[in-house]
C-alpha cells in the first residue's frame, strides 16, 4: 500500500465512521419519534389531572408489593412531558391520541368521580385500572362515553355500588373484567341488559360481583365468548346448559354459587373447552361419558357439588388434565380410581382433589405420578399407616398435602421423617396418629397436626425448618420442654399453637429480636416460671394465651408496648401482685380481650391504668371483619362444663375478665370510660365501695358480673339504660335498697341479686318499705332463657356464676374440608388467571 492510498484509506475510513455515526444518530431520533408520537396537549392535561385526583404514596397503597407503574414520573414541565412516552400510556402512532391507559397497580387511592378528566380521553380503546384503590366510590356511568373501548379492566380496585348500565353502550368491547374481592360491594342491577348487546365480547369476568339473579339465557347469544367467569356471584336458578356449547368457549367458571343448579351436557369432540370450574355449586347429575371428548381439558373442578353416579372410564382420555377436583360429591362408586393404576392415567396431573369421597385406601392412581403439586385426600376413611409407596409419589414436586380428618395412625417408617423434600404445607389434623411427631423437611412452612395422639418430646430437628409460618401442634400429648429453638424460629413464624399438650418446665427464654409472631397459644400445659421478657420483641403479636399453666410471675405490664396486642389471656396461673405499671409507655392501645381470672392478683385497680386502653373506648363498627390474619382465630368458652368453640371472633369484641383474684378497694369510676366493652367480670374478688354509676355509659355491655365481692350501697339506676345487658349478677355482696326497674332489668331473676341482705323489690321476695318500687312487673320473660347471644350474630354463652368466662383462643380450622376445596379452587383459578391475562393482553 503506497502513501497516497494509505491517506486516502484513512480519510475514507474517517468519513465512513462519521457518516455511520450521523446515520445512527438520525435513526435513533427517528425511531424515538416513531416510538412515541407527540401527545395532544388536552390529553396530557387530562391525564395529569386524572393522576392528581388521587393520593399516590406508599402509606395508602394497597398493592405496594406489586410491580407498580411509574406514574410519579409523569411531567407537565421538564423532560418527560410527552404523555405518549409516559409509563402506562400508549398513543396512536398516527394521530397521537391516547388509545391505551394501563394503570395496573399504580397506587391510586381516592374516589373516581363522574367529572374525572379520564372521561375526556375519548379515543381510549384499552383501560386498565386493576389493583388500585378507588375507596369504595361508584364506577361512574360516564364510563359509557368511552365508546371506543375494546378492553376494560376494573378488577380488584375497590369500587362499590352498581356496575353502571351504561357499559352496555360500549359495543366494541371484547374484554370486560370487573373482578372483586370486596364482599359483594359491587353489584349489577341486570346482567341481561348489561351484556346482551355486547356481541363482540370474548372475555367476561364478573367474579365476586353480587349479581343475585339467574344466569341469563341471552349469554348464549354472545357467540364470540372464549372466557366466562361468574364465580362467587350469588347466582341461582338453573344454569343454561347451552352455555357449555358456545362454539368458542374455552374457559368457564361459575364456582361458588351455592344455589346455582345445573347439569353437564353431552360434549362433542369439537368442543374447545379447556377449563371448567363448577365447584361449590348445586350442579348435580352424572358425569357424562362424553366428557372423554374434551381432549383439550386441562382443569376440571367440581368439588363440593352434588354429582352422583360413577366416574366414567372415559376420564382416562383426559390426558391433558393438570387439575382435577372431585372432592365432596355423592359418587356411588369410585372404582375408576383404584382400577386405573398405570401412569398414562392423568399423566399431567398436578393438582388433585379427592377429599370427602369415602376413600378407604390411598388410591392406586397416585402410584407413579411425578408431577403432583397439590394433593387433597382429607376427610376420607383412610386408615392405618401412610404406606411407604406414597413416599415416592411426586417426591420432587409435592408441595401441599392434605390428609386431615382421616383415621391414619402414622407413617410406615418410624421414627417418622416426612419424606417429601419440597413440601410446603401439610395437614394431618384430626387423625389418630401416635408416636413421636414426624420431622418435617426444612421446606415446610405450614404444619398442622392438631388433634392427634403424638407423644414424647419434640425432636430438635423440627428447628431445621427454614422459614416456618404456622406450627399447630395443639391437642396432642407432647411433653418435655418447649425446645428453645422455637424461640429462634419466631423470626419467620406467625402462628405457634401448642395448646393442650403436656409441655413442662419454662417457656423458652429467647424470642428473636425480629420476632414476627402474631399468635402464641401455650395454654393448657404445665409451664412454669416467668413469662420471658423477650416476648416483647414480638412487635406484631396480636394474641398471647398462656391460660391454665403454672406460671408464677407478676403482671406483664411490659407487654403493653405491643401496639397490635388484642387478646391477652393469663387465666388459671400463679400470677400475683398488683396490676400496675410505672411507665407511661405501656399502654396496651389495641387490647380487646383481657382475661386475668383465677390468679392471685391483688391490690387496688388504678384508674390510670385503663386510661389508655383505647380500643375499648371506641364503639367498634359493626363490620364483618374477624380477628386473625394468617389463620382466623376462634374462641372457646366453657359453660357448665361444656366447651363451646366459636370459629371466628368479630373484630370489635371487647371483654375484661378479672374474676377470681384478690383485687380490693373501689371499682374505679373510670372503667365507665371503656364505652366499647361487651363483657365485664369482676366477680370473686374483694372489691368494696359502690357500683360506679358511670357503668351506665357502657352502652354496649351485654354481661356484667360483680358477684362475690363486698360491694355496698344501691344498684345505680343508670344501669337500666344498658339495653343489651342480658347477664347481670351482683349476688353475694352487701348491696342495699330497691332493685331498679325497667328494660333489661325486668328479665333478671333472683339469682342475679341473691345474698344481698339489704336488697329488696322484685324479683326478690323481700318487699321494699317504699311501695312504689315493689310493683311486680309483667312477667313476659320465661325462666331460664337458655343461651344468651352477644350482638353481631356470633353466639357466646357466658357463665352466670363462678369464675370467668373461661376463654380459650384457638386457631380456626383453616383446613376444614370445605375450605381445602376452596384452596384448590382458588389456587387453580389464580394460576389460570395469570395465565389467561398473559394470553389475552
Ligand atoms: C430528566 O430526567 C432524569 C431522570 O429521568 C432526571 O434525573 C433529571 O433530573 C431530569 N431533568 C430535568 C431537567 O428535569
Ligand atoms: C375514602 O373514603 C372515606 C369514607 O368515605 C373518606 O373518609 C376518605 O376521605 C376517603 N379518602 C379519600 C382519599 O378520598
Ligand atoms: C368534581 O366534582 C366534585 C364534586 O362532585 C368537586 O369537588 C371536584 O372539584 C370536581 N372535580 C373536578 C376536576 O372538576
Ligand atoms: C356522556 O354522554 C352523555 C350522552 O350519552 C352526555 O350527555 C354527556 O355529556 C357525556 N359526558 C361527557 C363527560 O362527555
Ligand atoms: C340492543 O341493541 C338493539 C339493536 O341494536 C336495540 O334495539 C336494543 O335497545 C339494545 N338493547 C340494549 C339493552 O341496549
Ligand atoms: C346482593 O344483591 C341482592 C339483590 O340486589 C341483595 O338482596 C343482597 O343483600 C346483596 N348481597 C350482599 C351480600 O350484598
Ligand atoms: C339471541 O339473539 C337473537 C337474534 O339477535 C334473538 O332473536 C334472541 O331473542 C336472542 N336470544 C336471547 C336469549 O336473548
Ligand atoms: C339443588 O338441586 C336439586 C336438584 O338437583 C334441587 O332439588 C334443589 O332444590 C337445589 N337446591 C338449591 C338450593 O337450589
Ligand atoms: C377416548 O379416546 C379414544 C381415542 O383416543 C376414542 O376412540 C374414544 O371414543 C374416547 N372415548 C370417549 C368416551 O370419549
Ligand atoms: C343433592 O341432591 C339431592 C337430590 O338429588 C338433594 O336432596 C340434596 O339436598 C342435594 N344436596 C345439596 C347439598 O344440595
Ligand atoms: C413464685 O415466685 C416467687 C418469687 O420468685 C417465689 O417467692 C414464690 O415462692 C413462687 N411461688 C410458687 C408457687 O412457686
Ligand atoms: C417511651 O417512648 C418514647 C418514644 O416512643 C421513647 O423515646 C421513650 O424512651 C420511652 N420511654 C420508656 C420509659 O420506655
Amino acid at each position: 500500500m503506497d502513501t497516497y492510498s494509505y491517506h486516502e484509506f484513512i480519510f475514507k475510513r474517517l468519513l465512513f465512521t462519521l457518516i455511520t455515526w450521523l446515520l445512527l444518530l438520525l435513526a435513533r431520533s427517528l425511531s424515538y419519534n416513531l416510538q412515541y408520537p407527540l401527545c395532544h396537549q388536552d390529553e396530557r392535561v387530562a391525564l395529569m389531572q386524572f393522576k392528581d385526583s388521587f393520593l399516590i404514596n406508599n402509606t395508602t397503597c394497597k398493592y405496594k408489593n406489586m410491580e407498580n407503574r411509574e406514574v410519579a414520573s409523569w411531567r407537565i414541565e421538564g423532560n418527560n412531558t410527552n404523555c405518549c412516552a409516559w409509563d402506562g400510556v400508549e398513543c396512536n402512532q398516527v394521530t397521537g391520541h391516547v388509545i391505551a391507559l394501563n394503570l395496573w397497580s399504580s397506587c391510586f387511592y381516592g374516589s373516581l368521580t363522574s367529572n374525572s378528566s379520564l372521561f375526556r380521553l375519548l379515543h381510549l380503546q384499552e383501560l386498565t385500572l386493576v389493583f388500585n384503590d378507588f375507596n369504595h366510590s361508584q364506577i361512574p356511568s360516564e364510563i359509557g362515553n368511552l365508546s371506543s373501548l375494546t378492553h376494560l379492566d376494573l378488577s380488584y380496585s375497590w369500587f362499590s355500588g352498581p356496575i353502571p348500565s351504561e357499559i352496555q353502550y360500549l359495543s366494541k368491547l371484547s374484554s370486560l373484567w370487573i373482578q372483586s374481592l370486596d364482599s359483594y360491594n359491587l353489584y349489577t342491577r341486570s346482567l341481561t341488559s348489561l351484556v346482551q348487546n355486547l356481541t363482540n365480547l370474548e372475555l367476561l369476568d364478573f367474579s365476586g360481583v353480587n349479581i343475585s339473579s339467574t344466569v341469563p339465557e341471552s349469554l348464549t347469544n354472545l357467540s364470540s365468548l372464549k372466557y366466562l367467569d361468574l364465580s362467587t356471584c350469588k347466582l341461582y336458578g338453573r344454569f343454561p346448559t347451552r352455555i357449555f356449547q358456545l362454539p368458542h368457549l374455552q374457559e368457564l367458571a361459575v364456582a361458588s354459587n351455592e344455589d346455582l343448579t345445573g347439569y353437564l351436557p353431552e360434549f362433542h369432540t369439537s368442543s374447545p373447552l379447556v377449563y371448567l370450574a363448577l365447584g361449590d355449586t348445586n350442579f348435580s347429575g352424572n358425569l357424562p361419558a362424553t366428557i372423554g371428548n374434551l381432549n383439550s381439558l386441562t382443569a376440571f373442578a367440581i368439588g363440593n357439588c352434588n354429582f352422583s353416579g360413577t366416574i366414567p372410564n372415559s376420564f382416562s382420555n383426559l390426558t391433558q388434565l393438570i387439575m382435577l377436583n372431585l372432592s365432596q360429591n355423592s359418587f356411588s362408586e369410585l372404582s375408576w380410581l383404584p382400577r386405573a393404576s398405570s401412569s398414562d392415567i392423568l399423566p399431567q396431573i398436578q393438582n388433585l382433589g379427592l377429599a370427602n369421597l369415602g376413600l378407604t385406601k390411598f388410591p392406586d392412581i397416585l402410584r407413579n405420578h411425578s408431577k403432583l403439586f397439590n394433593l387433597d385426600l382429607a376427610g376420607n376413611n383412610l386408615q392405618g399407616l401412610i404406606p411407604k409407596w406414597m413416599y415416592n409419589v411426586s417426591k420432587e414436586s409435592l408441595q401441599r398435602f392434605h390428609l386431615s380428618n382421616n383415621y391414619l395412625i402414622g407413617f410406615e417408617n418410624s421414627p417418622a421423617i416426612i419424606p417429601w423434600p419440597k413440601l410446603d404445607y401439610l395437614s394431618l389434623e384430626n387423625n389418630m396418629m401416635h408416636g413421636s411427631l414426624p420431622i418435617p423437611p426444612p421446606s415446610l412452612r405450614f404444619y398442622f397436626v392438631s388433634n392427634n395422639s403424638f407423644t414424647g418430646r419434640i425432636s430438635p430437628f423440627i428447628c431445621n425448618m427454614s422459614s416456618p409460618r404456622v406450627l399447630d401442634l395443639s391437642y396432642n400429648y407432647l411433653s418435655g420442654t418447649i425446645h428453645p429453638c422455637l424461640g429462634n424460629l419466631s423470626q419467620s413464624l406467625s402462628v405457634l399453637q401448642l395448646r393442650r399438650n403436656n409441655f413442662g418446665s419454662n417457656i423458652p427464654k429467647t424470642w428473636a429480636k425480629e420476632c414476627s409472631l402474631k399468635m402464641i397459644d401455650l395454654s393448657q400445659n404445665q409451664l412454669q416460671g416467668h413469662l420471658p421478657r423477650s416476648l416483647a420483641n414480638c412487635m406484631e403479636l396480636e394474641y398471647l394465651h398462656v391460660g391454665r399453666n403454672q406460671i408464677n410471675d407478676t403482671y406483664p405490664f411490659w407487654l403493653g408496648t405491643l401496639q397490635q396486642l388484642k387478646i391477652l389471656v393469663l387465666h388459671s396461673n400463679g400470677f400475683y401482685g398488683s396490676m400496675r405499671s410505672s411507665e407511661t409507655n405501656y399502654t396496651f392501645p389495641d387490647l380487646h380481650i383481657i382475661d386475668l381470672s383465677h390468679n392471685h392478683f391483688s391490690g387496688h385497680l388504678s384508674a390510670r391504668y385503663f386510661a389508655q386502653w383505647d380500643a375499648m373506648k371506641s364503639i367498634g363498627v359493626n363490620n364483618l371483619n374477624y380477628m386473625g390474619s394468617e389463620v382466623s382465630y376462634s374462641i372457646i368458652i366453657t359453660i357448665k362444663g361444656v366447651e363451646l368453640e366459636f370459629e371466628k371472633i368479630q373484630d370489635g369484641l371487647t371483654v375484661i375478665d378479672f374474676s377470681c383474684n384478690r383485687f380490693e378497694g373501689d371499682i374505679p369510676e373510670k372503667l365507665g370510660n371503656l364505652k366499647g366493652l361487651h363483657a365485664l367480670n369482676l366477680s370473686n374478688n374483694a372489691f368494696t365501695g359502690h357500683i360506679p354509676s358511670s357503668f351506665g355509659n357502657l352502652k354496649q355491655l351485654e354481661s356484667l358480673d360483680l358477684s362475690q365481692n363486698k360491694l355496698f350501697g344501691k344498684i345505680p339506676p343508670e344501669l337500666v339504660q344498658l339495653n343489651f345487658l342480658s347477664i347481670f349478677n351482683v349476688s353475694h355482696n352487701c348491696l342495699t335498697g330497691p332493685i331498679p326497674h325497667g328494660q333489661q332489668f325486668e328479665t333478671f331473676l333472683n339469682n342475679s341479686f341473691k345474698d344481698n341482705p339489704g336488697l329488696c323489690g322484685w324479683p326478690l321476695s323481700k318487699i321494699c318499705g317504699d311501695s312504689n318500687s315493689s310493683t311486680p312487673p309483667p312477667s313476659t320473660f320465661e325462666e331460664n332463657q337458655g343461651p344468651i347471644f352477644f350482638e353481631f350474630g356470633w353466639k357466646v354463652v357466658v357463665m352466670g356464676y363462678g369464675c370467668g368466662f373461661i376463654f380459650g383462643v384457638a386457631i380456626g380450622h383453616i383446613v376444614t374440608t370445605r375450605k381445602q376445596d376452596w384452596l384448590i379452587k382458588i389456587f387453580g383459578q389464580k394460576q389460570r388467571q395469570t395465565q389467561i391475562r398473559v394470553n389475552h393482553r
